[in-house]
């Protein structure tokens, strides 16, 4: 007896798929000026790790397109001197002091954003920090500490934030991981874990909820090292292939990003390639791969930002 429900499926599955994929090249190769974008003009958009690098550029690109900021930071100073920028173009922002690795402090802060504020349309969990020790050498309540701020703030955060965007069927998470959430790196085990969790919690959740709610986007963002200082010292064997990324142009990515409703965003694009390759290589070559493009060196002149213990 054939199972014409499941003869249906397998169908629509591959013709859907083929779709995908064309649809995919079509927008990889097509400058984003021409792809349709959502409007995001008064959204409430909250960011976390707003007083540095990636973070206080983002808030303050989102500014400009009309959104209103709400800025989370451990680094009070910092986060003031960001909304200070904003307010500078009359942009609307709100900070609040948190610290990302305390479960207790984000639901008691979400709340009162809630409540100061409303609710929060696009969320980014954007703090991260970085240890940046071999792994024996890494004492392990740095290592609680990478996982707290790097993934496990993501949980938290998104279940304070997700329910009502589920429930109007309108919001969006971006997550900025790293491309070493998608390939280990000597010296960055404890980050690798956590941001390997992050790209794999936001899989996940896009499973979990695109299907009923189709107005809920989610957006993960894996870029090579950044000249913001979390990684200073780091070296780029092939800079011509991996160049050290400029904030500016990372920043710019992740706006149109999110204004497309992009699913994953690999920076620079070499990335997608050597993820395919890696994909489809026996874990030997790979790791050999990797050798040759310089991850067991990168961090050997690492001195990046000192990440304290309570
Ligand atoms: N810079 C890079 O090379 C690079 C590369 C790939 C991914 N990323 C990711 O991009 C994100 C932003 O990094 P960045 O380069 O802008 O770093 P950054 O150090 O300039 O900014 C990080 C911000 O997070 C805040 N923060 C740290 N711990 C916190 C805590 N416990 N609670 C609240 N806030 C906290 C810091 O105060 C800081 O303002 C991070 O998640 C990082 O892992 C960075």
């Amino acid at each position: 007896m054939v199972d014409l429900d499941f003869v249906m499926e397998t169908i629509t599955t591959f013709v859907v798929t083929v779709y995908y994929i064309i649809e995919g090249m079509v927008k990889a190769v097509l400058p984003t000026k021409y792809l349709p974008k959502k409007n995001i003009a008064k959204e409430k958009v909250l960011v976390t790790g707003a007083g540095s690098g990636i973070g206080r550029a983002l808030a303050i690109h989102l500014a400009k397109l009309d959104c209103e900021l709400i800025l989370w930071d451990i680094n009070e100073k910092g986060n003031e001197e960001t909304a200070e920028e904003i307010k500078k173009f009359d942009g609307v922002v709100h900070t609040y002091t948190v610290d990302l690795s305390r479960k207790d402090e984000i639901y008691s802060t979400a709340d009162k954003v809630k409540r100061e504020v409303g609710d929060v349309n696009i969320l980014v969990n954007n703090a991260g920090i970085v240890t940046g020790k071999r792994f024996l050498q890494c004492p392990d309540g740095l290592i609680e500490k990478s996982m707290s701020v790097n993934v496990m703030a993501h949980f938290w955060t998104t279940k304070a934030f997700l329910p009502s965007m589920l429930e109007k069927n309108h919001g969006h998470i971006v997550s900025i991981a790293s491309s070493a959430g998608l390939v280990g790196v000597n010296g960055l085990a404890d980050y690798c874990a956590s941001k390997f969790g992050a790209v794999g919690f936001m899989e996940a959740l896009m499973l979990e909820t695109k299907g009923k709610h189709k107005a809920v986007d989610f957006t993960v963002v894996c870029p090579y090292f950044i000249n913001t200082g979390l990684f200073d010292g780091v070296v780029t064997r092939f800079p011509s292939i991996l160049p050290i990324l400029e904030t500016g142009y990372v920043v710019e990515k992740i706006v149109d990003a999110i204004l497309t409703s992009q699913e994953a965003l690999y920076i620079p694009r070499v990335i997608y390639i050597l993820m395919a390759i890696k994909g489809l290589l026996p874990v030997k070559a790979g790791l050999l791969l990797q050798r040759f493009f310089g991850t067991t060196t990168a961090m050997d002149e690492f001195k990046g930002r000192p990440v304290k213990l309570d």
